[in-house]
């Protein structure tokens, strides 16, 4: 019986928790996966925690009534660190708030749960971005296991596709549409609408924040361009190693152009290894209609892995949402039951 606990409990990780309790017997059935929830860590929507193990269908509807845990049974005023130290859990969920400079609060909760000989699975960004090397070695230092499959296209296998299905292969080259929200404006872009009223609608539609410098100036896209150079062509760069160019310059009339070419412009982020080196970049750039990433529309997501014994591969799947970033957190899960096989 794994002992899992929850920090941060957004929208993931609701997304999560909906997942594991619907699955509850099929994943017993299919994986011989049995689970208990011992915390959920989140100071503003209320901590709770019981090493006994949480009633996960009693914790959701008082969450779905009251939207939030503070009149729980088992509340706590614990802070995050000690809930990770405390509830008795071999898998900590870090689903807090991405902060690509300083990876906090996430860097110090994945810090604590290694220490403390735990594995940690997360879809936060940050702490990749700023730390990955040192989180690597405090983990294997733990004999324990840090996986972030959700931190590049949510649920859609990115990282583990590269390091699991094409194990053996050279991969030469990453190339893909890695934020939905851009790929959304320039779509709707294509259609007519203007950039303002594009970037408008996406925000109705949640994709884009109040804010949207983080996804239109091509930050969002250069981590995960980041994360690909580290993970998968194993070479250790900077956020600020990555080139970066954002969509806030592309007109209507560089998208008429493009068509007029045979193309469609597409915001690629795009990781090469040439010589041993590696280079990381984040461009709107023209793709030919031939090229299965042209036909990428929407908030949808897709990456091109270039690879010497099977030519191109190409996969195409969401890149957010709660269910979908919370299945990347249940792989991550069960690759961790399949290793250390304990029930
Ligand atoms: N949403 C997606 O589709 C998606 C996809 C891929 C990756 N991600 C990444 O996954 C992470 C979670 O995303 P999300 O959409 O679930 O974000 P979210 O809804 O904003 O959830 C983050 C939660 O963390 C809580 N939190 C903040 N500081 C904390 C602390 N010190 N201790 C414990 N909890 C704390 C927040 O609490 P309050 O709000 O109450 O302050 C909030 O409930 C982010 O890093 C995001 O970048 C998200």
């Amino acid at each position: 019986m794994w002992k899992i606990a929850i920090v941060g409990f957004g929208n993931v990780s609701q997304g999560f928790l909906r997942i594991l309790k619907d699955k509850k017997e099929s994943l017993k059935e299919r994986y011989n996966f049995e689970y208990s929830i011992t915390a959920i860590a989140d100071p503003v929507k209320g901590s709770v925690m019981n090493a006994s193990g949480l009633d996960v269908d009693f914790l959701m509807e008082l969450f779905d009534s009251e939207g939030n845990l503070k009149s729980h049974p088992n509340r706590t005023d614990l802070g995050s660190i000690d809930i990770i130290e405390r509830s008795e859990a071999d898998i900590i969920v870090e689903t807090t708030i991405t902060n690509l400079e300083t990876g906090e609060p996430g860097l110090s909760h994945i810090k604590a749960a290694l220490s403390a000989k735990k594995h940690v699975v997360s879809t936060n960004k940050g702490p990749v971005s700023v730390a990955l090397p040192e989180l690597a070695k405090l983990a294997k230092e733990n004999h324990v296991e840090y996986l972030f499959e959700g931190v590049v296209l949510s649920g859609t296998p990115s990282i583990n596709l590269a390091k699991e299905a094409l194990a053996g292969c050279d991969i030469k080259k990453v190339m893909g549409i890695v934020n939905g929200t851009t790929n959304y404006i320039l779509t709707r872009m294509e259609e007519g609408t203007s950039y303002e009223d594009a970037l408008k609608k996406a925000q109705e539609l949640g994709y884009a924040e109040a804010d949207p410098t983080g996804d239109v100036e091509g930050w969002d896209a250069a981590v995960k361009a980041q994360v690909l150079a580290n993970v998968i062509m194993g070479h250790q760069i900077k956020i600020e190693d990555v080139q970066r160019t954002g969509i806030t310059q592309i007109t209507q009339e560089d998208i008429k152009d493009a068509a007029k070419r045979g193309a469609r412009i597409k915001l690629i982020a795009e990781v090469e290894k040439t010589n041993g080196t590696v280079k990381a970049s984040v461009s709107p750039q023209e793709i030919p209609l031939s090229h299965p990433l042209a036909n990428i529309m929407d908030a949808t997501n897709a990456l091109t892995f270039t690879t010497d014994h099977l030519g191109d591969v190409t996969i195409v799947g969401p890149g957010a949402g709660r269910v979908e970033t919370g299945q990347a957190l249940l792989t991550d899960i069960l690759a961790i039951h399949r290793k250390y096989c304990k029930i």
